[in-house]
């Protein structure tokens, strides 16, 4: 999609940065989403004291999107706090997959990508309605 408006996106990603709950990494992580319907989705990291069980940002954003009703997530940013993106850990890409596919843009060090650059050969709901034997 280019009628993306990664400005607001940015801005909105770095905003969830004061948000963070990050006492154990000090590592704030912002993200901000715009759905294919054009509703805006948000989340911060949520760490946990059993280190583990932390929540990432996208997790959280995520969480945001279901509560508004759900959707397909279009494009994606993903911030920490001196300003650059990040790259989704691997657990957040699986979770990002079944919300956005393969068409969904994140932005990059180098700029919008397609998700499937990050996640090819995925797995996800397809192989479920697909693959599933019945007797
Ligand atoms: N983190 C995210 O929120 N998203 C990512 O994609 C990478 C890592 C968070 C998890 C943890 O709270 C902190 O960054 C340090 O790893």
């Amino acid at each position: 999609m280019s009628d993306i408006n990664w400005d607001l996106l940015w801005s909105e990603a770095r905003n969830m940065l004061q948000f963070s709950y990050c006492p154990y990494s000090n590592f704030p992580v912002g993200a901000a989403a715009v759905t294919t319907d054009g509703k805006l989705v948000k989340g911060c990291n949520v760490e946990n004291a059993s280190y583990g069980l932390g929540l990432c940002a996208e997790c959280s954003l995520v969480s945001d999107l279901a509560s508004k009703g759900g959707g397909k997530l279009a494009a994606l940013v993903v911030v920490a706090s001196d300003g650059k993106p990040v790259a989704p850990c691997g657990r957040c890409r699986q979770l990002l997959w079944e919300h956005g596919g393969k068409t969904m843009q994140i932005m990059s060090s180098e700029g919008p990508i397609q998700f499937a650059t990050l996640l090819p050969d995925a797995f996800g709901p397809e192989d479920l309605l697909t693959r599933t034997v019945h007797d």
